[in-house]
């Protein structure tokens, strides 16, 4: 397994998937909620066929973004609202990562993701649930807070619990055909391996991934606090 980032099982495991349905080939990543796409950096080094778009409306760290990959063509980092964007059509994939616990209107935003993508392809839309389940204080005043200032239209600190079964039966609403749910980042364990070697941490994901063939998403999210959700556009 090669490793594209070191901190994030939930992470490696999306690109890892895209690394087996399309090798080395060209083919075209939508990514809403981008922030400064330090995820990616390992993989669209390593894939320079792929045409990586990412949004985000939070400028300063798209900016740090365009820093990171200046001189890289296949990656271009726009300025948008994912929940009203219509500009990129028929990519193959669209991921989100760490991103939809952030969104206001999830069926705006599934509407995007559907209509961006071509017929047949797959998206990968990541969510985390740390900042709902933490034991700082701070950390969890601010969930009811960033509510309350999205309702004012500050939506930039926003963020809510996804529910598994709400999130999946607004995406087949939008038409879209469910694939899978996986679970990763086992806590305390993500925090742990911070700084970890690349054996550990391969033995990590490993470990993430031998989980989900053995448990249901149910039982796995006791500890695991992030969710991918896989759909296709059929
Ligand atoms: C926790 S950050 C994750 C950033 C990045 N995907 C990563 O994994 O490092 C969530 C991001 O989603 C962005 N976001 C939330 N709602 C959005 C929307 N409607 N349109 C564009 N970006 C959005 C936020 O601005 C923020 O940068």
């Amino acid at each position: 397994m090669k490793i594209y980032t070191s901190g994030n099982a939930a992470k490696q495991w999306i690109l890892s998937q895209l690394h087996e349905q399309f090798g080395d080939s060209a083919f075209r990543i939508l990514d809403l909620g981008c922030g400064a796409a330090f995820s990616w950096k390992a993989f669209l080094q390593t894939h320079q066929n792929v045409r990586y778009v990412g949004y985000d409306y939070d400028r300063i760290a798209l900016e740090r973004g365009r820093k990171d990959y200046d001189g890289m063509k296949n990656v271009v980092l726009n300025d948008g609202d994912a929940q009203t964007l219509s500009t990129e059509i028929d990519v193959d994939v669209v991921t989100a990562f760490s991103a939809i616990e952030h969104v206001v209107d999830r069926p705006a935003f599934l509407q995007t993701v559907f209509t961006s993508l071509k017929s047949g392809g797959f998206a990968y839309l990541n969510f985390d649930d740390g900042h709902f389940r933490s034991y700082d204080l701070k950390e969890r005043l601010m969930v009811p807070v960033s509510q309350l200032l999205a309702l004012f239209g500050f939506q930039g600190p926003y963020m809510k619990h996804v529910d598994d079964a709400l999130f999946r039966s607004q995406a087949e609403r939008a038409g879209f055909r469910f694939v899978a749910l996986r679970k990763h980042n086992i806590f305390p364990l993500k925090g742990f391996m911070k700084g970890a070697s690349p054996e550990a941490v391969r033995a990590w994901y490993e470990f993430e991934e031998q989980m989900n063939e053995l448990y249901t998403p149910e039982q796995l999210d006791k500890i695991k606090w992030s969710t991918t959700l896989v759909l296709q556009k059929v």
